[in-house]
């Protein structure tokens, strides 16, 4: 997704979306008058509530809606609305969201950064509320300790800036894209750069607070280890709402490299993809390398596909320019492609901003989308002959706006045991593939085509890819691989996609979610369902 160009579609669209809430100031909805009553009921007086509520009366309602949807496919006149959203300032506003929405029968969606590929945070067919996260942003780094306590409506730029400003020398592995909320983004599992060295976000969690189904504040002490488990890794929005993390800051060297090398099919992309397999999931943990296809137009006006390939390392360029002309030569890397920098400006890089960029874009947060988007992934655990390598760059150049990320497992993520967390994808992953297809066309047809093109190329890749189950990654949400009506929730349709993001682990999050959540108040499309 382009970070740098967050920009609100000036369209028809949003105008639209904003004028389809006015039948709702018009109509009065006795579910939503007592849950307003019950709010200020439940919360102590030292910490009001009513400056955190906003319904169709307030005028900023829509612009507070929008301000966290990232996929401009759920900005659209006919996407439902929610009847309140709750901007909690402290965390008695989240226990009396939870307490009332409960007692009245209202579904809650909580939303952090509002990344959710399929808008679950956000959108719901059932009359609903959102529980916004953003204002408890609080981040306490305590180097002494090399911990941090970050709250969920932080994103994980302003934890990186927030790290960098207390010490040269940690960071912490989580997502490249830094307007990625901590809420969502840790308790999906979280990977960035470093995994191969130190493994997921949820790798290096040391604690949380969590306000469970009965509004009580839990940590990790009084939550229990099958809670903590669940949490990290299975989806937070199962099994309560996570107010903040304590995480292990983690060491790296006061200079890092990084890279970004592109070869298209008349430059040997073919080839370098192909050793590329057999190589980065292998190299010294120290290294990650993302190779990323997509389609060029070249400027003689005939299209190419460019394989980008997009280096981290955790030390200096000389040593990575000969450990990488050893093990991937076809990749011709050049001391003059390796740019030396801090740690905290190597995520301003992966942001895909350029070189010399102040490291205070890290604290934007856009409002609204850039565009509309489908993402998709599978893991491949062998490596996948020079022929259909050849084949499936043929297929991509056929593709209009679908682009992919290779990542490359191994290193620590190998170390891993499988149940250590609800992520199972450890040992016997060469690699996660993202497809990602984004368009700026508005409206229905537009959404359907590019709906269609993803899921046919996602067809194309089954021979290559993991089978039986066919697994996922849950952060990258896809309600493709099935998925749940949000007014019930079916067993038997939970276990279809539980199994491909979470395979034997699906058993043990669904006993938590029976002991925690018997009711299932915490539900969405793809939650973990509790045995009847
Ligand atoms: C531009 C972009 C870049 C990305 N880069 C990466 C990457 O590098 N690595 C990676 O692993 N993923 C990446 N992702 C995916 C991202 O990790 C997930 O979309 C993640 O769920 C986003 O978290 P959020 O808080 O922003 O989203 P939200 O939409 O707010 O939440 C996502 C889900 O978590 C739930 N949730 C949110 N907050 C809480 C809470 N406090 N308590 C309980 N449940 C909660 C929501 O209800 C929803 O189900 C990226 C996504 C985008 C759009
Ligand atoms: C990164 O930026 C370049 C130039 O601005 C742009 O062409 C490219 O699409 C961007 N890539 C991503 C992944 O956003
Ligand atoms: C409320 O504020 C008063 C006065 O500042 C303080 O004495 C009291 O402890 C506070 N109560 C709570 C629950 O925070
Ligand atoms: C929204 O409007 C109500 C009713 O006028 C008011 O009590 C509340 O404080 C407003 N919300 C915000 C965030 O200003
Ligand atoms: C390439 O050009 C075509 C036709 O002009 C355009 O539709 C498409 O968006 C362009 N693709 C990229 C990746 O720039
Ligand atoms: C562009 O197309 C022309 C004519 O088909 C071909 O000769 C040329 O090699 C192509 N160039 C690239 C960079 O693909
Ligand atoms: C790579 O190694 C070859 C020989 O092994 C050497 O000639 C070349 O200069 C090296 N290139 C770099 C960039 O280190
Ligand atoms: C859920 O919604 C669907 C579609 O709107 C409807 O057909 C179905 O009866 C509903 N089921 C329940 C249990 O409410
Ligand atoms: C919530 O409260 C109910 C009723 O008091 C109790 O039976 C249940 O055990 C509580 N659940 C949790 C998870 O604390």
């Amino acid at each position: 997704m382009k970070q740098t160009l967050m920009k609100l579609p000036s369209s028809l669209a949003v105008v639209l979306f904003i004028l389809s809430t006015l039948w709702l100031s018009t109509t009065s909805n006795p579910i939503l008058e007592n849950f307003l009553k019950c709010l200020p009921e439940q919360t102590h007086s030292n910490y009001s509530i009513s400056e955190a509520i906003y319904t169709s009366q307030n005028a900023t309602f829509e612009s507070v809606l929008l301000s966290y949807i990232r996929n401009g496919r759920y900005l659209t006149p006919t996407t439902p609305k929610p009847l309140a959203i709750v901007t909690a300032k402290h965390e008695s506003h989240v226990q009396a969201t939870v307490i009332c929405a409960k007692r009245h029968g209202l579904q809650i969606r909580i939303r952090s950064g509002g990344h959710d590929y399929e808008g679950l945070s956000y959108v719901s067919h059932v009359p609903f509320v959102i529980l916004d996260m953003f204002h408890l942003r609080a981040i306490h780094v305590d180097v002494a300790d090399e911990s941090a306590w970050v709250e969920s409506g932080a994103i994980v730029g302003e934890l990186y800036y927030e790290i960098a400003k207390n010490s040269k020398v940690h960071g912490f592995s989580a997502a490249a894209g830094p307007t990625v909320g901590v809420g969502g983004h840790f308790s999906g599992g979280g990977y960035g750069v470093m995994m191969r060295k130190y493994g997921l976000t949820v790798d290096n969690i040391e604690d949380a607070k969590l306000v469970n189904v009965n509004g009580t504040v839990l940590d990790r002490k009084s939550m229990g280890e099958d809670l903590f488990w669940a949490i990290r890794g299975g989806g937070g929005a199962s099994f309560g709402v996570i107010l903040s993390w304590k995480i292990k800051l983690l060491p790296v060297p006061a200079k890092v490299t990084v890279f970004n090398v592109g070869r298209t099919l008349e430059q040997g992309a073919t080839d370098v993809l192909y050793r590329w397999q057999h190589v980065a999931p292998k190299l010294p943990k120290e290294i990650f390398i993302r190779a990323m296809p997509q389609v060029l137009n070249t400027s003689l006006g005939n299209k190419t596909v460019e394989v980008s390939f997009i280096g981290f390392f955790l030390g200096q360029s000389d040593e990575l320019l000969s450990l990488i002309n050893r093990s991937l030569p076809e990749l011709g890397l050049q001391k003059t492609d390796c740019n030396e920098m801090s740690w905290v400006e190597s995520t301003v890089f992966w942001a895909n901003y350029t070189v010399g960029t102040s490291i205070d874009v890290l604290l934007e947060r856009p409002k609204g989308p850039t565009d509309s988007f489908k993402g998709k992934s599978d893991y491949v655990k062998e490596p996948i002959p020079k022929q259909d390598i050849e084949f499936i760059l043929k297929e991509l150049l056929k593709m209009e706006n679908l682009w992919m990320q290779w990542n490359p497992y191994g290193g620590r993520m190998s170390e891993i045991s499988e149940s250590e967390t609800p992520f199972p994808h450890r040992a016997g992953n060469l690699f996660l593939i993202q497809y990602s297809s984004s368009w700026e066309e508005e409206g229905i047809e537009a959404t359907n085509k590019y709906l269609s093109l993803s899921r046919k190329f996602y067809k194309i890749m089954t021979p290559f890819v993991s089978k039986r189950p066919r697994e996922a990654f849950q952060n990258y949400r896809d309600l493709d691989i099935g998925a749940n009506l949000d007014n019930q929730t079916i067993f038997n349709i939970a276990r279809v996609y539980g199994s491909k993001y979470f395979e034997g682990n699906f058993e043990r999050l669904v006993n938590v979610k029976t002991e925690v959540d018997p009711q299932n108040f915490f539900k969405h499309e793809q939650s973990i369902p509790p045995l009847a």
